[in-house]
């Protein structure tokens, strides 16, 4: 072995970086948690100690509505009762039925 070379033990872990799912209102980070996959927007909050109200817990009343600042959150084929297509377009989402797939940001509150 040459006086360089490097033994399994030493080789440096790198660190797996996890997705990150923000809870931002404005400027202010209220939290975040790392992405668990098939979690909520809801759930990935109380993960991070961040309360988003919620009603009908099935996408129906919009209570949970939130603004979408970065990242993807999937729609559903068919637009719950809760959101409609100008929503949408003003990155309304809902926090009770949208599940992160990655890095998000998003604005506790709603869009509008
Ligand atoms: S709590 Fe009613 S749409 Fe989410």
């Amino acid at each position: 072995m040459s006086a360089n070379a490097v033994t399994a033990e030493e080789v440096p872990v790198t660190e797996e970086v996890r997705p990150v799912v923000r809870f931002l209102q404005g400027a202010n980070l209220l939290g975040q948690a790392p992405l668990v996959e098939g979690n909520t927007l809801v759930e990935h909050a109380e993960d991070a100690g961040v309360r988003i109200p919620t009603n009908c817990t099935s996408g129906t009343c919009g209570t949970c509505m939130v603004t979408l600042l970065y990242g993807e959150i999937p729609l559903p084929e068919i637009l719950p009762p809760g959101l409609d297509d100008y929503l949408v377009e003003e990155c309304a989402r809902l926090g009770c039925i949208g599940i992160p797939n990655g890095d998000v940001d998003v604005d506790i509150r709603p869009p509008l």
